[in-house]
């Protein structure tokens, strides 16, 4: 297997660009030659990117982009194109984030969608996949879980989903500082891989990395990466502190 760990900050809706930048800055000092084994990335809102690819120049920490549309350009108000991410100087881009699913109505198919565009355009997806909490007390956990992956890869070959990394991020564990047991993580992970391995074959399922995102911190960010699918983080408020991600960038197993 090799999975190389991702170490990914989400920074949603936060921090002016001249915050983006310092908290960019005092990362890229901290990661400056010192990363062999684990990657790191960061997603800023759009109006920062520019600013904090430059601020991370020389440094092995990625930027994303935290949606992406699938058309180059046109009439599409509110969106950007994977060419505009690109050209912004992102490698990555998150899709299907929770809050885009619950707060801003987005369904596997346009998600899908998303994904085909930024595959196209050469852009790392990260499918973010996870229950509610009702739908985990229903029983429906493993279902909401299979379809959002199934749907979300819909159309794309095996040459393409090998580049592909899904975050798993319970919506009850998200901001709410109730991360998922390490079973509990560890089970959606497996189940999640074998999902991957039915739609494609085994040796891609191992292939690909499967992050965790929920409440993830300082202090449970070590024996979350000790889970033998658990294959990096996707970190929403502690990334937004350089104390904090500084540690979860340095996880020890
Ligand atoms: P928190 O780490 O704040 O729970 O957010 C997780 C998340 O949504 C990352 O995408």
């Amino acid at each position: 297997m090799e999975r190389k760990p991702l170490i990914a900050g989400n920074w949603k809706m936060h921090l002016s660009i001249e915050e983006a930048v310092q908290l960019a800055s005092s990362l890229a000092d901290c990661c400056r030659g010192g990363l062999d084994d684990r990657e790191v990335m960061v997603a800023p809102p759009y109006t920062s990117v520019a600013a904090v690819v430059k601020a991370l120049k020389g440094s092995p920490i990625q930027v994303a982009g935290q949606n992406v549309c699938w058309e180059k350009e046109g009439a599409f108000t509110g969106e950007i194109s994977p060419v505009m991410l690109k050209e912004a100087g992102t490698t990555m881009v998150i899709l299907g984030h929770s809050e885009r699913r619950h707060i801003f109505g987005e369904g596997d198919e346009l998600i899908n969608r998303r994904l085909q565009g930024a595959l196209a355009f050469d852009l790392t997806p990260i499918l973010c996949v996870g229950e509610t909490l009702d739908e985990r007390e229903q029983g429906a956990t493993f279902d909401v879980l299979e379809r959002q992956v199934t749907k979300g890869l819909q159309n794309v070959a095996a040459i393409d989903a090998a580049e592909v990394v899904i975050a798993y991020e319970p919506v009850w564990a998200i901001g709410t500082g109730k991360t998922a047991s390490n079973d509990q993580a560890q089970e959606a992970h497996k189940f999640i891989r074998g999902v991957l391995a039915a739609l494609y074959e085994k040796t891609l399922a191992d292939k690909i990395r499967i992050l965790y995102g929920g409440s993830v911190k300082p202090d449970n960010i070590d024996s979350l990466m000790a889970e033998p699918d658990i294959d990096g983080a996707l970190v929403g408020g502690a990334a937004l502190k350089f104390e904090s991600f500084d540690r979860i960038i340095h996880y020890k197993i």
